[in-house]
């Protein structure tokens, strides 16, 4: 049965006593999995996809539900993000969630708006693309992030790992780079993005958006097939020209598109580029590639990655899609 703790105290003592219940494995050097999900609720098939990633591999899985104030710039947004922690909790009981830890905001940031007064910076990560128009916003994850991985840990030799959307693109650049920084003993998984039968990707802001709304931000996910189904072709990505169009479109207020290095969030094609299976990208005019770029590539990470921001309605959306090269492009 799945048990709802708000304190940490009650949380680390529940979860010691579902380690100690666990059957002992055949193998005695077989140490237990904790799985972690930190969610900030208002749940959706994409949250699924996790809670059952998450409960495939680990023989505990624990998840988090939490509103965290320090990633909203914008106090407006914070007020309405949606909060349905009955059904939530429902949701995470039936993909098998063991243990959720629900804190208030008292319990988190003790003292808050004053607090916490120590924080954990994502430094220029955290300034790109989105950390620029939210200033603060990834600090404020790391932040949480971080408090979560320190509260709903289980004690040694028990592993730990913990699950994220690449949705969150971004974030999930700064937390894998946050925790190879400060040594942070978790892993982190991730799983792919979820998308409804006409390409938008499921978030849990769409709750917001009104049919219109729902039409325009269509375009977002159509920008993001069109790059990828050009740099699969060898075709020019033309990022410029995909920004002008959706520029002009009615109900599309663009922020960014652009594509970069899904580790370091660099830009790697400012301008009309082809991506090539070999991981060097190219001029449409034959120019070589700067140096820098070539380093980005990596044989075990998509070559890149294409972000979208827009504001669409009263919602900003955020969007990603890997860019793929085949061995006819080069
Ligand atoms: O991705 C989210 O839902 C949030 O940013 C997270 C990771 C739970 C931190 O509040």
């Amino acid at each position: 049965m799945t048990r709802v703790l708000t304190t940490a105290r009650d949380f680390r003592q529940a979860l010691a006593e579902s380690l100690a219940k666990l059957p002992a494995p055949a193998d005695p050097s077989e140490t237990p999995l904790v799985s972690l999900v930190p969610t900030m609720g208002a749940l959706h098939s994409g949250h699924a996809a996790l809670l059952d990633s998450a409960r495939a591999s680990g023989d505990i899985v624990v998840a988090s539900i939490f509103v965290n104030p320090l990633q909203f710039d914008d106090d407006a947004d914070y007020q309405h993000y949606p909060r349905s922690l009955e059904q939530d909790a429902e949701l995470m009981s039936a993909h098998g969630v063991d243990l959720i830890f629900a804190p208030d905001l008292q319990e988190m940031y003790p003292g808050y708006p004053e607090g916490p007064l120590v924080r954990v910076t994502a430094g220029e990560l955290g300034r790109k693309w989105e950390g620029g128009f939210r200033p603060g916003h990834f600090d404020g994850v790391a932040t949480v992030v971080t408090k979560l991985f320190t509260i709903m840990s289980p004690p040694a030799p028990a592993r730990f790992e913990a699950w994220f959307g690449e949705k969150d693109a971004e974030q999930l650049a700064v937390i894998r780079r946050m925790v190879g920084d400060l040594n942070l003993p978790v892993g982190i998984r991730a799983v792919p993005i979820v998308r409804d039968e006409n390409g938008l990707a499921l978030s849990s802001r769409n709750q917001r958006l009104s049919a219109q709304n729902y039409d325009d931000a269509l375009h977002l996910s159509r920008a993001l097939f069109t790059l990828a189904d050009r740099a699969r072709e060898g075709q020019p990505l033309d990022v410029q020209g995909l920004r002008e169009q959706l520029k002009a479109t009615p109900g599309v207020g663009l922020d960014y598109l652009v594509v970069v290095d899904p580790l370091n969030l660099q830009e790697l094609i400012p301008g009309d580029r082809v991506l090539t299976s070999s991981g060097v990208l190219q001029c449409a005019d034959g120019d070589g590639a700067p140096q820098g770029m070539l380093d980005a590539v990596r044989r075990d990470a998509p070559e890149a990655l294409a972000l979208i921001a827009a504001r669409v309605g009263p919602v900003r959306l955020i969007d990603n899609m890997e860019l793929r090269a085949t061995a006819s492009a080069t």
